[in-house]
């Protein structure tokens, strides 16, 4: 398969690109990634020699038409994906999730090549702490900040294009993630790379807020499925059963890297803060017969840590204006 993935010098794009290339050598894959700051070249260095990479914007309309017209498929996880940045500047996240879905989907129809679009949870806005109710793929979006209102967008585009136009796309909506080469500003590595670096983990808030954690090499496993066997105009949730409070995640980053449970600082919560996201995964397992491989959380960070501490090259030119910024909003 001729694959073009869309935003694959980022987290998730790049494990999933590791993953190709190791897992199915009869793949070619080119990545298109414009390399913002969350974007980096060296995440895709142990497969430099297999991959492509197009260093350019996904809302380029001309470049796009030209890579897409080369490929059997698209995966596509280009996006601005940080919600305390779409609180400070919304505008990126207009262009790039939604101008450069329309334009990836523009191109899709021309060609008739077929896509995954990669999308969050967060589309749905949020549930009650405590309650039993889990996301479904029948549930109705309800975005809260500016980064989830984009991907719903992005969402909506990609549903009126299977229908008017037939487009052969599909949707999954996944929760949080994490692993190797996830951006120093996002939540888990934010703690590890703080400990690693003598400063102390920050809080939001109480730490109340439940997040649903899954590994990326299980996301990645899921999109591949539904990549291959997923049927066209289908949304499918991708989720590991894995609900945790913030505090207890952090709780157990420092309890696993020899710290006190309470060595960290409390900061200005995020305005809109979302209360809890919980996926309920099942149509994915029953239908396709997917299944995490990463089940325990606690194993799957320990190596996410390991992972840290062996690769500060990778993040340490990234820390210190990351936490610049946080200081500056009270974070
Ligand atoms: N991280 C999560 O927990 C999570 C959960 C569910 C869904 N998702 C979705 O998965 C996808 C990937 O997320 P991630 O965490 O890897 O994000 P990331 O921020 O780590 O990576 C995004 C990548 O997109 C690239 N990019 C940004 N703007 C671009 C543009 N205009 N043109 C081309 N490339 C551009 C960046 O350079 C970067 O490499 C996103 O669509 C996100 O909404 C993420």
């Amino acid at each position: 398969m001729r694959l073009l993935v869309t935003g694959g010098a980022g987290f998730i794009g790049a494990n999933f690109v590791h993953t190709a290339v190791h897992d199915h050598p009869g793949d070619s894959v080119t990545v298109l990634d414009a390399l913002t700051y969350a974007g980096s070249r060296e995440s895709l260095d142990p497969v430099a020699q297999a991959v492509t990479l197009v260093v350019g914007d996904v809302a380029d309309a001309d470049l796009v038409d030209s890579l897409v017209a080369e490929s059997d498929a698209v995966v596509h996880f280009a996006a601005e994906t940080h919600v305390d940045n779409s609180l400070a500047d919304p505008h990126p996240f207009l262009r790039t999730n939604v101008i450069g879905t329309f334009t990836v989907l523009e191109a899709v129809r021309r060609h008739g090549v077929r896509l995954h679009h990669v999308s969050t949870d967060e589309v749905y806005g949020d549930l009650e702490l405590g309650s039993a109710q889990r996301f479904t793929e029948a549930t109705p979006y309800n975005p809260s900040s500016p980064y989830s209102s984009t991907k719903a967008a992005s969402d909506m585009l990609v549903r009126a294009w299977v229908r008017s136009f037939g487009v052969n796309a599909t949707i999954s909506n996944c929760s949080n993630n994490f692993g190797p080469y996830q951006h120093v500003e996002k939540f888990i590595p934010r703690q590890i790379t703080n400990i690693l670096t003598g400063r102390r983990p920050k809080l939001y808030g109480a730490g109340a807020n439940v997040r649903d954690w899954i590994h990326v090499e299980d996301h990645n496993s899921a999109v591949r499925r539904i990549l291959e066997s997923g049927e066209p105009g289908r949304t499918y949730l991708i989720g590991a059963d894995c609900e945790r409070s913030n505090l207890s995640v952090l709780q157990e980053i420092l309890t696993l890297m020899g710290r006190d449970a309470d060595d960290f600082d409390q900061v200005t919560d995020r305005a809109g803060h979302d209360l809890r996201y919980a996926i309920d995964p099942s149509t994915l397992r029953s239908e396709l017969g997917w299944k995490p491989r990463h089940p325990d959380f606690r194993d799957a960070l320990r190596a996410t840590i390991d992972w840290y501490e062996a690769n500060e090259d990778w993040w340490g030119p990234l820390k210190d204006s990351v936490e610049d910024d946080y200081r500056k909003r009270g974070q």
